[in-house]
C-alpha cells in the first residue's frame, strides 16, 4: 500500500462567485478575489491510499462513509490526475490499483465556511502527490471539484478570471499578491450556526443564474470595476476600500439570493446583526476599520487589520456572548501555501 496525507486551507472571497456559464466543466459568469487562509485552524486534511488489494474506490468524509464512484466531481478529479499520470508515466504504483480516500474538515461542512474549497484543492493536491505528477495544472483540477477551490491552491489574495473561452482554458486562478504583501491583514471567523445548509452553494447559483435579473447587472457591470478597484486597494493596502468593497459585494451577493426565486435566505437574524454591528463600529471609529462578508450560509467573515483584532473581539464577546454552540470566534493568521504533511 502507498499512501499520502495532505492539508490544504479555505479561502474568503471578497469578491464572490456566484453563477456558472459552464456547469459541466465549472465556468463562472464572473471572476472573483480571495484571500487564502492559514491552515493553522481551519483545513481540510486528506489521505489518499492506493492498494493491490482495494476491490473499488471508497471515500470517506468526516468519518462517514459517503459515495465516490457516483460522484461526477470526485471522478472528474480522479481521471484528470491518473490521466495527467498516464501522460508523464508516472511509476509509483499500478494505475489500476484503487484508491480509499479519507478526508476531515476542522472546521463546520457545508456551512457556508468553504469547506468545498478546502476540501477539493485538498483531495486534488493529495493525489498528485499520491501519483507524483507535476502540479502546475491543479488549479484547474480542482476547479472542477468546486469553483472556489481552485483559489484554495495558491496562498495570498488570489483572483479567479472567469475567462471567455468554451473549453475553459483561460478560466484560471491567480495569484494577485503573496500573503507577505499585507502581512497585517487578519480574519475572524464568527460562527452563528454550524449545521448543513439547506440549499447548496452548487443549486443556490444554479437558481439564481435561472431566475435573476440582478445577476446580470452585477456580474456585467459591478464585478469587473470592483475587481479593478479592490486589486489597486490591495496594492496600496487601501483598508477602507478593501474593506467597503468587500461589504457591498456580500450584500450585493446575498441581494441576488433574495432575487432568487423562489428566494434563499443564507444570511439570518444574528448575521444582520452582525452587519450593524460592523457599520456601528466603524462609525465610532469615524472610518472603515472592519470589513463583513458572507459565504452561502449564516457566518461572519470579518476582515480586519491586526491593530483592531483585540478591540473587536472584546466587543464581540460583550455583545455576542459566546455559549459554545453558537458565535464562537477565531482568529485567523494569513495565507500560507498547500502542505503536504506526514502519513498519519
Ligand atoms: P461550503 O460553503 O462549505 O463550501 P458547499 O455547499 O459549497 O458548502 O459544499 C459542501 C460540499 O463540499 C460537501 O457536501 C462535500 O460534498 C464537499 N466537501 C466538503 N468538504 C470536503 C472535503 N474535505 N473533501 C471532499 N469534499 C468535501
Ligand atoms: C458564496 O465553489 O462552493 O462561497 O462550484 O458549485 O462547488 P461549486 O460552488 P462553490 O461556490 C462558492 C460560492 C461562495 C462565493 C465564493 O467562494 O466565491
Ligand atoms: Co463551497
Amino acid at each position: 500500500m502507498i499512501s499520502e496525507t495532505c492539508i490544504a486551507p479555505v479561502n474568503i472571497a471578497v469578491i464572490k462567485y456566484w453563477g456558472k456559464r459552464d456547469e459541466e466543466l465549472i465556468l463562472p459568469i464572473n471572476s472573483s478575489l480571495s484571500m487564502t487562509l492559514s491552515t493553522d485552524q481551519m483545513c481540510a486534511k486528506t489521505t489518499a491510499a492506493a492498494s493491490a488489494t482495494f476491490k473499488e474506490n471508497r471515500m470517506w468524509l468526516n468519518g462517514e462513509e459517503v459515495p465516490f464512484e457516483g460522484n461526477p466531481r470526485m471522478q472528474k478529479c480522479l481521471d484528470a490526475l491518473k490521466r495527467l499520470a498516464e501522460a508523464e508515466k508516472s511509476k509509483r504504483f499500478p494505475l489500476e490499483w484503487k484508491l480509499h480516500i479519507c478526508s476531515e474538515n476542522n472546521f463546520p461542512t457545508a456551512a457556508g465556511l468553504a469547506s468545498s474549497a478546502a476540501g477539493y484543492a485538498c483531495l486534488v493536491y493529495t493525489l498528485a502527490n499520491l501519483y507524483g505528477v507535476e502540479k502546475s495544472e491543479l488549479s484547474s483540477i480542482a476547479r472542477q471539484g468546486s469553483g472556489s477551490a481552485c483559489r484554495s491552491i495558491y496562498g495570498g489574495f488570489v483572483e479567479w478570471v472567469a475567462g471567455i473561452k468554451n473549453d475553459g482554458s483561460d478560466s484560471i486562478a491567480i495569484q494577485v499578491q503573496p500573503a507577505l504583501h499585507w502581512p497585517e491583514m487578519r480574519v475572524l471567523i464568527l460562527v452563528v450556526n454550524d449545521s448543513r445548509k439547506k440549499t447548496s452553494s452548487t443549486n443556490g447559483m444554479l437558481n439564481s443564474v435561472n431566475t435573476s435579473d440582478l445577476i446580470k447587472h452585477r456580474a456585467n457591470v459591478c464585478v469587473p470595476q470592483r475587481i479593478l478597484q479592490i486589486k489597486e486597494a490591495i496594492a496600496r493596502k487601501d483598508f477602507k476600500t478593501f474593506g467597503e468593497i468587500t461589504m457591498r459585494d456580500s450584500n450585493q451577493f446575498h441581494a441576488i439570493c433574495l432575487d432568487t426565486y423562489p428566494p434563499c435566505a443564507y444570511m439570518n437574524d444574528t448575521s444582520h446583526a452582525i452587519v450593524n454591528f460592523i457599520h456601528q463600529y466603524n462609525e465610532t471609529r469615524g472610518d472603515v476599520k472592519v470589513a463583513y462578508t458572507f459565504d452561502a450560509g449564516p457566518n461572519a467573515c470579518l476582515y480586519l487589520l491586526e491593530e483592531e483584532v483585540a478591540n473587536v473581539l472584546s466587543l464581540l464577546n460583550k455583545v455576542f456572548p459566546n455559549d459554545n454552540s453558537e458565535n464562537s470566534e477565531y482568529v485567523k493568521g494569513i495565507p500560507i501555501d498547500l502542505q503536504k504533511v506526514r502519513p498519519a
